[in-house]
């Protein structure tokens, strides 16, 4: 580590140039997913229980600490960083990091993006696209306004759609994320398709993943995504598509509407061997993999010092032991017990 002064220079600016993040499996990390808060106005029945117990403040890294973090990331050669939660809009303040996270595009970001349910979108949406994001995934299971209630227990519809509606005019492309839920939304898919084309947005379907307390329900409702792409190709025509996000997802155009599908299958297809990316907790815990327990403390090195050695140290260790890949399948299968951290804090 090259040794680097700390005197006038901005948050941003505080960590040295170093050298890439590279695991032992030669898999470069360059993309990194941050909570910001474990909390959400919703409920949704496959991420959280209706009485859920939050973090105290005290143990969440403050939002200069999450700039820190991020330009330590950026610094090391990340650079696609994606905010998620629980919402990361209702964080307090959290124009403020995004404002923070938007000088870093002067170092080496090149995409600040986030996952949100949406709630809050009509009231941020412009003030994101002033901040550089350019794309935001919003997640939305189903266009009816009933079912929506009980799937998130506590959301509107309505306060989505018009959401998506001032994300769109303030110039962000927005990509609907719909779970696939047996016998919830099996009879929408298409419609989910269409509605989102027609309005020039991406949709990726994704598998319920079996994480959290209501793990054992998310098995229940498990839906293998083989079954969504037979039901839209009755009606639709997908071919594979050549657009790769160096995620989990595999996409297809849509000939009748121009559009693209992704199709996001942690379970029944394995993408590990690619993986690109970490994701961080709003308490500052590093996964290396969303399916695996293992994890490093990054509040400490953080809180430790302004300097960020033990910062770097502990981002060196943890590319060391990032495993080759997760265990859903294991755990799916009962051979193994599921995680009990939900996405709401991993992030999604
Ligand atoms: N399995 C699959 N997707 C989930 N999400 C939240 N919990 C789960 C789960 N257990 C989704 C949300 C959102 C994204 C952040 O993750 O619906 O689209
Ligand atoms: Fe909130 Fe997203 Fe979890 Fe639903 S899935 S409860 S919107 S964090």
């Amino acid at each position: 580590m090259r040794p680097h002064k700390l005197e006038n220079q901005s948050p941003a600016a505080e960590f040295p140039a170093s050298a890439p993040l590279i695991d032992s499996y030669a898999r470069r990390i360059d993309y990194i997913r941050l909570s910001v808060t474990d909390r959400c106005d919703f409920r949704c029945v496959y991420c959280m229980s209706e009485n859920m117990n939050f973090l105290p403040k005290a143990d969440l890294l403050t939002l200069e600490e999450l700039e820190r973090l991020s330009a330590a990331f950026v610094a090391r050669g990340v650079h696609k960083i994606r905010i998620t939660g629980g919402e990361p809009l209702v964080r307090r303040n959290i124009m403020q990091l995004f404002r923070g996270l938007a000088r870093l595009f002067d170092q080496g970001l090149r995409e600040l993006t986030l996952t949100t349910n949406g709630s809050q979108l009509a009231r941020f949406a412009q003030d994101l696209a002033d901040c550089g994001v350019r794309r935001v995934n919003v997640s939305l299971d189903t266009l009816d306004p009933e079912k929506f209630r009980a799937i998130t227990r506590w959301g509107d519809m309505a306060r989505v759609l018009d959401g998506i509606e001032a994300a769109r005019a303030a110039g962000l492309k927005v990509k609907i994320n719909c779970v696939a839920l047996k016998g919830v939304n099996e009879d929408e898919f298409l419609a989910l398709v269409e509605w989102a084309h027609d309005l020039g947005m991406e949709v990726s379907f994704i598998e319920a993943m079996p994480l959290g307390e209501d793990a054992v329900h998310n098995i229940e409702s498990f839906l293998p995504l083989d079954v969504v792409t037979e039901a839209l190709s009755r009606r639709l025509t997908l071919s594979p598509s050549t657009h790769a996000s160096g995620g989990p997802a595999r996409f297809f155009d849509v000939a009748e509407t121009g559009g693209r599908v992704g199709f996001i299958t942690p379970l029944s297809q394995h993408f590990c061997d690619s993986c690109n990316r970490v994701r961080v907790t709003c308490t500052g815990a590093l996964y290396t993999c969303l399916g695996q327990e293992d994890r490093t403390d990054l509040r400490g090195p953080l809180r430790a010092s302004m300097d960020g050695a033990a910062l770097h140290a502990a981002l060196d260790d943890a590319m060391r032991r990032k495993p080759r890949g997760h265990d859903f399948v294991a755990q799916w299968s009962g051979a193994l017990a599921p995680s009990k951290r939900p996405m709401s804090m991993t992030g999604g």
